[in-house]
């Protein structure tokens, strides 16, 4: 079928989103197509285009953040049919692995593919000028409809709205799950999360769903520390000194428990200051996605080794695709979790470069594309 999607022709160049004419094959082997109903924005999209995730294929069509219905099903498929609303996971999740049987499906040795710029049979769906287009995390959401592996569906609700549970393909679990699984939050902690945009504000979900007592936000933009209260930060400030300042008089001088970093790009000098916050015991986790050649890292490797610190890194909030999105969806659905609140403005997909600006701006939690559905 004939629609269109965006794509990056030149990763790396800030070349920007090129939207066109798309060609989708139907799905193959264990495949459906999904009617999308709305694609978040996410960091990583704009990492492809800027060349801190440098992929080495091209074109891309991007956007891993989606949720829609089911209209075409292909052979071999079990579980879904015509008809069934879906959140399309950023990572696939195969069930049959090693890591995916342990519950640990963030691990999912499928997932290893998602860069490979091909579906998961190393063939691709998608075709633009007469060559194949490589989609983002085995799925490119920005295009109304998509061919995917339901490796990568997870079924929902049809009472959710499609357009916020499209969140919950990733930003909402990888925040939420860094402050519930990766930083393992506990009642009565004092948790400092450092930068609350579509991830970290669901991080702040996350710590107080654990029952943090101080939820302290960092961010240096005002709409960014005004919105956090909503999501249940204790204290917002703007930036490092300000927030060691606070956790030193919060904890008595003992630290914070937890320090969670979901900045935008996560710098080398961006860790040691959280470390510095930590307490004795306590664990600082890494959300942030680095740019790839990142290595010089300035680090208190004595104080951190002596006081028995743990860094935790974490891939998809180290979630659970099948067991967190309907979770998080019914979460919504009991009024316990806020989606709504999550979206800061909708756009056309001809306006992904507008959009991608205002995330770069600061402007928006989470940006959302909307397709007609
Ligand atoms: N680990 C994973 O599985 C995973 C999954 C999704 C996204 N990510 C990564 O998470 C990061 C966040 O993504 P996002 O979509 O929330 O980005 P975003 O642009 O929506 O939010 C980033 C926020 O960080 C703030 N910020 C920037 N510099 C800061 C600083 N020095 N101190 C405090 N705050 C600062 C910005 O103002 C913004 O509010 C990105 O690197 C993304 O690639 C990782
Ligand atoms: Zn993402
Ligand atoms: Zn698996």
């Amino acid at each position: 079928m004939k629609t269109i999607g965006a794509l990056i022709w030149e990763p790396g160049t800030r070349s920007g989103w090129s939207v066109e004419e798309i060609e989708i094959d139907p799905p193959k082997s264990r495949e459906v197509r999904v009617k999308l109903a709305a694609s978040g924005i996410c960091h990583s999209d704009d990492h492809v285009d800027t060349g801190d995730i440098p992929l080495p294929w091209a074109p891309i069509i991007g956007g891993h953040e989606g949720a829609g219905i089911i209209e075409e099903v292909g052979p071999d498929v079990t579980g879904f049919e015509v008809g069934d609303h879906v959140v399309l996971s950023f990572l696939p999740s195969c069930g049959q692995c090693q890591m995916c049987t342990i519950g640990r499906s963030n691990m999912c040795e499928r997932g290893a593919g998602v860069l490979s710029g091909f579906a998961p049979d190393g063939t691709h769906r998608v075709h633009a000028r007469g060559q194949g287009v490589g989609p983002f995390s085995y799925l490119g959401t920005f295009s109304p409809y998509v061919v995917v592996n339901i490796d990568s569906c997870v079924k929902i609700g049809k009472d959710i709205p499609l357009d916020k549970a499209a969140l919950i393909g990733c930003g909402v679990p990888t925040g939420w799950g860094s402050s519930v699984y990766a930083a393992e939050v506990n009642l009565g902690e004092t948790v400092v999360i450092v930068g609350t945009g579509g991830v970290g504000m669901n991080a702040v979900q996350g710590a107080r769903h654990k029952g943090a007592k101080d939820i302290i936000t960092i961010d240096p933009v005002p709409f960014k520390r005004d919105q956090a209260k909503l999501f249940g930060a204790t204290h917002t400030v703007e930036n490092y000194e300000q927030a060691a300042d606070l956790v030193a008089s919060l904890t008595n001088g003992q630290g914070a428990d937890k320090v969670i970093i979901t900045v935008d790009i996560a710098y080398g000098h961006l860790l040691n200051p959280a470390q510095e916050m930590v307490r004795r015991g306590g664990t600082l986790v890494l959300t942030s996605a680095a740019p790839v050649t990142q290595r010089d890292v300035p680090f208190d490797l004595f104080t951190f080794a002596m006081s028995g610190k743990r860094l935790q890194g974490t891939l998809y909030g180290t979630t659970t695709a099948r067991r967190d999105i309907p979770l998080i969806a019914d979460m919504y659905r009991r009024g316990e979790y806020k989606l709504d609140e999550l979206v800061t403005k909708t756009y056309e997909l001809e306006q992904i470069n507008e959009a991608i600006a205002d995330m770069r701006e600061g402007k928006n939690i989470r940006g959302v594309i909307m397709y007609d559905l």
